[in-house]
């Protein structure tokens, strides 16, 4: 027997969000850990962070955006269906504390991930200041949940279609010229988008945690692909992080890693459109 999706929501064009029933999970998750997914016996195992669990009903909430053949195939999943494997939760739960003041910054589909870290944030009693950025207007996500946890949210725009034009950077660098000093920043992004947030913070030493998304397989530790170079020392992802602090994090190696089957992907991809 599988786990039932109860409910299918289509967030943006090609994201996705899924109420998957999984009553173990949703009673044990904690805000920062994630899921792997396998859809059939032959199928990639894919994770996912946890965005929300209902401990009451025995549901976790996922979201994730269509790329390449495994999350095709798992978006063409309708309610009632069913996925043959939800392995979770996995890895650490995020450093909930009393900070004062906390910044969030998500990055397309990063919102997911950030906001159940800020929404225990703020529930102790933080105060939070939120940037989402996206592509454009309607690659905005969570944009709802974010403002109702958030004292202050700014939005970006690649594009300018919605909220002040340019990179989630882009407010950031002019907010802390003008003083604004949080005591942790929470950056969940692309890479690209993670390593120039670490960049202007680490210019200002402002404590960023990031989540890492590397290439994984078991999810448990025992593989090794999920490494990472965390000041120079070797972490495993699934165990140690996916949180880190993100002005350890070696970015360049991970950005390089995390291309290294994109030729393999591309015609996985083909593949199954041609079946
Ligand atoms: P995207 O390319 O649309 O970028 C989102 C935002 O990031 C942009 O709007 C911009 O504000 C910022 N950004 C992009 N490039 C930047 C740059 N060079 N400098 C500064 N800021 C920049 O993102 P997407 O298409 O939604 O992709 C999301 C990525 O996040 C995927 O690669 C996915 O794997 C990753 N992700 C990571 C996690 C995690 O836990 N780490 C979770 C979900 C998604
Ligand atoms: Fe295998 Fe982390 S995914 S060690």
């Amino acid at each position: 027997m599988g786990y039932k999706i109860l409910k299918k929501e289509i967030l943006a064009p090609g994201i996705k969000s899924f109420e998957i029933s999984a009553p173990l999970v949703s009673n044990k998750f904690k805000p920062g850990q994630f899921l792997v997914l396998r859809l059939h016996e032959k199928a990639e195992r894919i994770p996912l962070t946890i965005v929300d669990a209902e401990p009451s009903s025995g549901s976790v909430k996922i979201v994730f955006q269509e790329i390449g053949k495994s999350t095709i195939e798992i978006a063409k999943l309708n309610e009632n269906d069913e996925i043959m494997d939800v392995l979770g939760p996995l890895g650490k739960e995020s450093e909930i504390e009393l900070y004062g003041e906390v910044l969030g910054i998500a990055g397309g589909v990063g919102a997911a991930p950030v906001y159940p870290i800020l929404k225990s944030l703020k529930k102790i009693g933080n105060r939070i200041t939120t940037i989402l950025g996206a592509k454009s207007r309607e690659l905005l996500i969570m944009e709802e949940e974010l403002s109702g946890i958030s004292d202050k949210l700014l939005i970006t725009t690649d594009d300018g279609s919605k909220g002040e034009k340019g990179f989630v950077t882009t407010p950031l660098k002019l907010m802390f010229e003008q003083g604004f000093c949080p005591q942790i920043v929470w950056a969940i992004g692309p890479l690209i988008m993670m390593k120039n947030v670490c960049a202007v913070t680490k210019s200002f030493g402002i404590k960023t945690i990031v989540s890492l998304n590397p290439i994984m397989l078991d999810g448990t530790g025992m593989c090794g692909c999920c490494r990472v170079s965390i000041g120079n020392k070797t972490k495993f992802t699934c165990v140690d992080g996916p949180e880190f602090d993100g002005h350890l994090v070696d970015f360049n190696e991970l950005i390089l890693r995390n291309n290294r089957f994109i030729e393999e992907e591309k015609i996985s991809l083909e593949r199954y459109n041609n079946e």
